[in-house]
């Protein structure tokens, strides 16, 4: 984790920690996810499994609603953990660009090491995106 700013070292490092708590009976495939917003706080969350498979919930979408429920709306990173850091889901990507393709994310292995630092605009190219609808 060198060579980082710290504010994502400190991201990282929330998204490792709270990965802990992920649910994940079925897959055993834990995912930490920390979400930064431009106003300097960071919402944490985990992947929770449900028998019935479909309703489970990625740990980016827990992250990012945890914010949106607090009044957040902008964010300026996401941090992914896993343990083979793997890339966020096609479903989680289309709930970053509702708020933005600025986004940074960065998707880190269990030890901390970043694999990729991207963006949102990047991992959706040609995003349908709020601007898509018409105005009311
Ligand atoms: N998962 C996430 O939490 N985020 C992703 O972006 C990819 C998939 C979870 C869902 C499920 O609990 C497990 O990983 C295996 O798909």
């Amino acid at each position: 984790m060198t060579h980082q700013p710290e504010k994502y070292e400190k991201l990282i490092a929330s998204a490792i920690e709270v990965r802990k708590w992920a649910y994940v009976p079925y897959s055993h495939y834990a995912v930490g996810a920390a979400v930064l917003t431009d106003s300097g706080r960071i919402y944490d969350g985990i992947n929770v499994e449900s028998a019935a498979f479909p309703t489970t919930m990625c740990a980016e979408r827990v992250a990012i609603f945890k914010a949106v429920s607090e009044g957040e709306r902008k964010f300026e990173a996401i941090a992914v953990v896993t343990e083979n850091a793997g890339s966020p889901c096609g479903s989680c990507r289309q709930v970053l660009a509702e708020f933005g393709l600025d986004t940074v994310v960065l998707i880190a292995d269990a030890r901390g090491k970043i694999k990729f630092e991207t963006t949102v605009a990047n991992l959706l190219p040609e995003a349908f995106t709020p601007e898509d609808l018409p105005k009311r």
